[in-house]
């Protein structure tokens, strides 16, 4: 009879090591068995990236990358995307099922009563310089949060650990709209408790003179669904941050400024600004095929394209592209749509792409829905931060609930100098001082 174990022969001893199989891993740690002397340290895994290493378990989304499936809690993001608010799926992730009525009321009323952030944070915000990256404004104003809510501290007591988590979901469409308007020199916009999550943010940022702003429904909807669509994306750069950083147990704005400091980059949360910017440098379809042979040639990579775990299409770029013609039609349609729609088709049929599995993400079309809504270029990856604050924040308490979980701490392989002494004209430097 088969049994889920790895048999692994030392060719260096000859020694046999019998390693127990689950969930498809081994643990890393029966790797330091396999020892050529006793005083060996043992068997490392070596793995830059964690491009085969499962950092935890985890009940919260699934990714089929080979078939571009995604799903949070089990429920595919097609469904969600179709019949859920945003807050509706951030409670999904954060608590494991959907709310009742009840439950998604008194949900939304937590997170709506956070909405309002310290006025010395809207102060801080106002000091940056207006021309600074929105990103790094973020960042600080998430970890200022901190001194103002010095009990976020006390990780095991569980309501006001909770308590952060309904203040930052609620708090984080007003710490980018706050930004945004410091940096277009226009003064902030309070929070409307009669709007809803999405139509709240849409009046933070865009009213202007008029009494009451009035928000276009499809819009509203349109960033629901791409907040439902950035919410989670299992053990992404960001989210292994957040993970990472909190398992040294700081307060949640800490450790949520960390994920933010990683997100803005622009392999990950920043690609959809750089997207933007690649489309633009672009300018119009006959440029197509020279881009490309340039990122054939290794000049620059085309933003958008690729990913770590889809190697087939994102399926949150799909309704991303339908949801863009739907926008268009409110909105002046984005005339850098036709560049992209035309550098899919080309990649899509590249050998150089298809080869590797290169398809468009999440990012590739997002921007221009952004762009099209209103919102400046440098502020799309702090909108994708919106999102993610609440698939952040089910990771970390996931994290802080697992026992198996320990301080992040890896191992490294040392390639530096053995030990050596001060050469000579050194001591004799310092001695003759
Ligand atoms: N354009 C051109 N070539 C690419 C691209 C790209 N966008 N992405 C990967 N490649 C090539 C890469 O050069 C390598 O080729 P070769 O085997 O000849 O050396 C091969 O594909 C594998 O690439 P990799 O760097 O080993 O793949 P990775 O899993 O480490 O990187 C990625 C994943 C998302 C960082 C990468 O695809 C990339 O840089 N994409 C562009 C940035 C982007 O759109 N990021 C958003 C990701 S989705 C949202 C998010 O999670 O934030």
């Amino acid at each position: 009879m088969s049994r889920d174990t790895l048999t692994i022969k030392d060719n260096r001893t000859g020694e046999k090591y019998e390693i127990e199989i689950g969930h498809g891993t081994i643990p890393s740690i029966e790797l330091r068995k396999i020892k050529v002397s006793e005083d060996d340290f043992g068997l490392m895994a070596y793995d830059p990236g964690f491009k085969n290493t499962a950092s935890c378990k985890s009940r919260i989304t699934f990714i089929d990358g080979e078939k571009g499936i995604l799903r949070y809690r089990g429920y595919p993001i097609e469904q969600l995307a179709e019949y859920c608010s945003f807050l509706e799926v951030a409670y999904l992730l954060f608590n494991g099922e959907l709310p009742s009525q009840n439950q998604l009321e008194e949900w939304e009323n937590q997170v709506n009563r956070h909405r309002i952030i310290p006025e010395g944070i809207a102060d801080l915000i106002r000091n940056f310089r207006y021309d600074g990256h929105p990103m790094g404004m973020l960042m600080s104003a998430v970890a200022g949060m901190s001194s103002y809510f010095p009990e976020a501290a006390d990780l095991d007591d569980l309501d006001v650990r909770h308590e952060q988590v309904y203040r930052l979901i609620g708090a984080m469409p007003t710490l980018a709209a706050f930004i945004h308007r410091h940096r277009c020199s226009l003064p902030a916009v309070y929070p409307d408790a009669d709007l809803s999550y999405p139509g709240n943010f849409l009046s933070m940022v865009f009213k202007m003179d008029e009494p009451r702003y009035e928000v276009n429904p499809v819009l509203e909807k349109a960033l629901d669904i791409l907040f439902i669509l950035h919410a989670d994306h299992e053990q992404n750069c960001s989210t292994n941050s957040i993970r990472s950083v909190g398992s040294s147990r700081p307060d949640p704005y800490c450790a949520t400024a960390a994920a933010i400091a990683a997100l803005s980059g622009p392999l990950h949360g920043g690609a959809n600004e750089a997207v933007l910017r690649m489309l633009a440098e672009i300018g119009s379809i006959d440029q197509i095929p020279a881009y490309i042979e340039r990122v054939k040639n290794g000049e620059f990579r085309l933003m958008g394209f690729g990913h770590r775990v889809y190697k087939n299409y994102d399926p949150r770029a799909k309704i991303i592209k339908e949801l863009a013609h739907q926008v268009f039609k409110e909105t002046r349609s984005n005339p850098l749509l036709d560049v992209a729609l035309k550098l899919e088709e080309i990649a899509l049929e590249d050998s150089y792409f298809v080869d590797r599995k290169l398809y468009p993400n999440v990012d590739f079309y997002s921007g221009l829905i952004y762009q099209a809504m209103g919102f400046p270029t440098e502020i799309f990856p702090v909108l994708f931060a919106v999102a993610r604050t609440s698939g952040w924040l089910s990771q970390w308490e996931e994290m802080l609930n697992d026992p198996e979980q320990k301080i992040a701490r890896p191992r490294q392989i040392y390639l530096g100098e053995q030990a050596r002494d001060l050469p000579d004209w050194k001591r004799e430097a310092c001695r003759a001082k």
